[in-house]
């Protein structure tokens, strides 16, 4: 994945050198702007059996901030956000590689430099026994439960550097 570009954020932004679970690595730049999930639109994204992106709707490219043909054959983690912990990631895998549905509540990163919280329920495809695909479901989260995961993901990151 390129790095991202410092004319495509909105305002003041901080660094970051993200390394990836295969081993890549891309400089992403964060800024503290949150965009605030849209009342009553679910996002929706499915992903081939790697994590890259298949197909996206309307509100997943609103508000991530990449055109649909940007999205479309990029690895899901172009939305990852450095705020977010490994062991996120490595529990939703874990589960649906198994078969099964994953839920959590997942901060985006956005092209632009800001972020968005969502309430993520990943479901594996099962097409004659074998998973073949996944699709992402998300809603809108309470504010309560993003500070809640806020708190608590700051503290899986410090443990995991
Ligand atoms: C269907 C599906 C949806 C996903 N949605 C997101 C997402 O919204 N944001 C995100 O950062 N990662 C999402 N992931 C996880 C990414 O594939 C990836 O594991 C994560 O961004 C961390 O990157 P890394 O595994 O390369 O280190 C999703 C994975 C799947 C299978």
């Amino acid at each position: 994945m390129q790095d991202m570009c410092p004319g495509d954020i909105a305002g003041n932004y901080t660094e970051h050198r993200l390394r990836y679970f295969d081993g890549s690595q891309r400089t992403v730049l964060v800024s503290e702007t949150e965009t605030p999930y849209p009342e009553g639109r679910l996002i929706v994204s499915r992903t081939d059996l790697e994590g890259v992106l298949t197909h996206v709707n309307q509100s997943f490219v609103d508000m991530a901030g990449y055109t649909e043909q940007e999205l479309i054959g990029a690895p899901h983690s172009i939305l990852r956000h450095p705020d977010m912990p490994k062991a996120a990631f490595a529990d939703l895998w874990q589960t649906v590689t198994a078969g099964k549905p994953w839920q959590g509540y997942v901060k985006n990163l956005r092209k632009d430099g800001g972020y968005y919280w969502v309430l993520a329920t990943v479901i594996p495809n099962v097409r004659e026994g074998r998973v073949v695909s996944y699709t992402s479901v998300r809603r809108k989260p309470s504010r309560g439960k993003v500070e809640e995961h806020a708190a608590l993901y700051r503290k899986l990151r410090r443990e995991e550097s």
